[in-house]
C-alpha cells in the first residue's frame, strides 16, 4: 500500500491517476531490478517522463498523479490561494526554508511564489506530494493553519505555495522538472 492510500483525504484531493505504463514499470523493476539498473529498456526510459492532461482540473482543486512511483500534486489555484502565496514578503515569513526547491531553477533561487509556480499568473502549482520530513503524503484543499497542505504524520504545515511554515519538516515541498506542453498538458520529467 502506498502512502497515498494511508489516509482518508477527500476524494477530490486524492483523485488518483495511475498510468497503465506505471504498473508495467513497477512490475518490471521488481522482477528485473539488476537488469533495469544496468541497462534500462526503451520503455523504462520513456516513462521517466509523463504527460498529464489538466483540462479537467477545476480552479480550487488538485489532481494527484503517480510519477516514478511517487505522488505529484497538480493544483489549479484560485485567486485567494494565489494572493495568499504572493502577498507576503519573504523576509517577514521567517521561513524554515528560504529556497525555491524548484528543479527547473538554479539551486539558489529564492522561495518566492513566482519561483515555485508554473505560470506567470501563478494558477498552476506542481509539487511532489511527499512531506520533506519522513515522506508521508500531506493533505491538501487548504488543510493546516497556513491554508495549503498539512502532514498528518507529525503535524507539518505548508502554505498555498507548498512552503514549509511549521515543522518538523525541514524543506519546502519539492517542485519537480515540469513544463507545459500546451495549455492543457503538463509534462513531468
Ligand atoms: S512525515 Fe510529514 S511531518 Fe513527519
Amino acid at each position: 500500500m502506498s502512502h497515498a492510500d494511508d489516509h482518508s483525504g477527500t476524494r477530490r484531493d486524492f483523485l488518483y491517476y495511475a498510468t497503465a505504463g506505471a504498473g508495467v514499470v513497477a512490475t518490471g523493476a521488481a522482477v528485473w531490478p539488476l537488469v533495469n539498473q544496468m541497462n534500462p529498456s526503451d520503455d523504462v526510459k520513456a516513462l521517466a517522463s509523463i504527460e498529464v492532461d489538466i483540462s479537467g482540473v477545476e480552479e480550487g482543486t488538485q489532481l494527484t498523479v503517480k510519477w516514478r512511483g511517487k505522488p505529484v500534486f497538480i493544483r489549479h489555484r484560485n485567486a485567494e490561494e494565489i494572493a495568499a502565496a504572493r502577498d507576503v514578503v519573504l523576509a517577514d515569513l521567517g521561513l524554515v526554508d528560504s529556497l525555491a526547491q524548484n528543479a527547473n531553477l538554479p539551486a539558489e533561487a529564492d522561495a518566492s511564489d513566482a519561483n515555485r509556480s508554473m505560470d506567470a499568473e501563478g494558477k498552476w502549482l506542481v509539487m511532489m506530494g511527499v512531506c520533506t520530513h519522513l515522506g508521508c503524503v500531506p493533505l491538501g484543499d487548504g488543510a493546516g493553519e497556513f491554508g495549503g497542505w498539512f502532514c498528518p504524520c507529525h503535524g507539518s504545515a505548508y502554505d498555498t505555495s507548498g512552503r514549509i511554515r511549521k515543522g518538523p519538516a525541514p524543506r519546502n515541498l519539492d517542485v519537480p522538472v515540469a513544463a507545459f506542453v500546451n495549455e492543457t498538458t503538463i509534462k513531468l520529467g
